[in-house]
């Protein structure tokens, strides 16, 4: 099939190339002049385990390109929307000014019989107020929503092998001819048998945002015991086992820690509470202003525990940070725990030096008053305390001794609960996790 693909951010560019791997004939379109050029070049703007490769095959078959131009839409037939949608600078709720740009755009490009789709996290009514405004400005053209799911860091994987798809369909005989686009479009895995969601537009909006409040729910929901585990001498990781081991609630998401952050969970549950109350309902979804409200804190205990460590003197003293991206295999700074610990401990007079396998380049130019390094072991250099703050696998693979060698004081806060705390400690540390006695 043919199909444009509008923003080529992370969501976009992974959706453009995967589709191209998946044998459709793709452009990419963004307003971007850099990406637009780094992306014809077989270079991807930020890190995501395979993209490269699949770009630079997509590129050499000739199955995928990239325009600043909006133009180039023509020929396609199906138009996905992959524009970002972040929190507005004053308020909770959701800025849509580049859906709306994007939709403008593409409009005058649009011929009968084409299908707009939906990927963009959106404030539910939005896929009907669009659709309202396609019928009004280019009649006989179709919209669908199709929320992505995909993770940071298994982007590819979770685009060409989803868990779900959900559709939602426009009302009437649309909805038939729509389904019959999305079908070939996603073909493999629907033949593979993954699970096909056919609904309205409202339920395919909704269980994007229900997805990662779920999500957020379950990590600070653990959260909330590790601190409860803290106070009666507990081990979190036990208890989130004990409880994971039951099929109704499952092991996954129930890792204790410094808590979520990312450019989608932080700012998905906002944006819901936010059009919740716009709707009128606000009090059905007021829990998720405490399970931001945990999140937010565990970062403060987290900086807390550090000082406490040191006796309450954090002045001048040196700490290393591992880890600067909000999760592993992923360069992506947007609302980082990591940064935050980092820049808290350095706003108390802390001597800070941050090592992390991607982000570097994002934490400077946001952060520059921080220190950084690529090398481990310079980080650890002299250190009077080290926080590991998001688990690269360089970092949980660490020798303690050899780690302990490095340091001035071996004091480690292990903010992810990812090492062994036992080798940890037999090699002269003092460790403390998370929620753990
Ligand atoms: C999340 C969702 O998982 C995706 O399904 C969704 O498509 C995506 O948002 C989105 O809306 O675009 P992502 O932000 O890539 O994906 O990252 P997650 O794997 O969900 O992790 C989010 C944060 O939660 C990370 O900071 C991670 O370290 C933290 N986390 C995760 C925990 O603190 N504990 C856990 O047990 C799991």
């Amino acid at each position: 099939m043919k199909i444009s693909v509008i923003g080529c951010g992370y969501l976009g560019a992974v959706h453009a190339v995967a589709m191209a791997e998946l044998g459709h004939q793709v452009v990419g379109v963004d307003v971007d002049a850099h990406r637009i050029s780094e992306l014809n070049s077989g270079r991807v703007p930020f890190y995501e385990p395979q993209v490269a490769q699949i770009l630079s095959l997509a590129l050499a078959r000739g199955r995928v390109a990239f325009s600043t131009d909006i133009a180039a839409v023509a020929g396609s037939r199906v138009h996905f929307l992959a524009v970002g949608t972040p929190q507005r600078p004053n308020s909770q709720a959701a800025d849509l000014a580049a859906v709306d740009a994007a939709v403008g755009a593409l409009i005058p490009h649009l011929r009968p019989g084409d299908l707009v789709v939906g990927k963009s996290t959106v404030p539910v009514g939005t896929a009907a107020a669009l659709a309202a405004r396609l019928s009004a400005e280019c009649p006989g053209v179709m919209l669908a929503w199709n929320p992505e799911f995909l993770k940071e860091g298994s982007a590819v994987k979770d685009t060409i092998s989803p868990d779900r798809i959900v559709y939602g369909l426009p009302p009437g005989g649309d909805a038939e001819v729509a389904r019959a686009y999305l079908d070939d479009v996603y073909a493999r895995a629907v033949d593979d048998g993954t699970p096909v969601v056919v609904t309205d537009y409202q339920t395919a909006e909704l269980s994007k945002v229900a997805a990662n409040a779920f999500l957020a729910t379950k990590i600070s929901f653990i959260n909330a015991m590790a601190e409860i585990a803290e106070v009666v001498d507990a081990d979190v990781t036990k208890l989130a086992d004990a409880i994971g081991h039951d099929g109704r609630i499952g092991r996954k998401f129930l890792n204790a820690g410094v808590g979520f952050g990312g450019g989608c969970l932080p700012k998905d549950i906002r944006a819901f509470t936010a059009r919740a109350e716009e709707l009128g309902c606000g009090e059905s979804v007021s829990f998720l202003k405490a399970v931001d409200a945990i999140n937010v804190r565990q970062r403060q205990r987290v900086v807390d525990l550090v000082v406490a460590l040191l006796g309450g003197e954090i002045y001048q003293k040196r700490v290393a940070i591992l880890g600067l991206s909000f999760k592993p295999d992923s360069d992506d700074i947007r609302d980082s725990p990591a940064l935050d610990v980092a820049v808290q401990l350095k706003g108390l007079g802390a001597d800070v030096v941050a090592v992390d396998p991607q982000a570097i380049s994002h934490a400077m130019r946001k952060h520059p008053q921080l220190t950084f390094t690529e090398n481990v072991a310079t980080a650890l250099d002299g250190a009077h305390a080290t926080v590991l703050v998001t688990e690269w696998k360089t970092f949980t693979e660490l020798d303690p001794t050899w780690a302990a060698s490095l340091v001035r004081r071996p004091i480690i806060v292990d903010a992810r609960n990812c090492l062994d705390r036992q080798a940890w400690r037999s090699a002269g540390w003092v460790y403390r996790g998370i929620g753990r006695n």
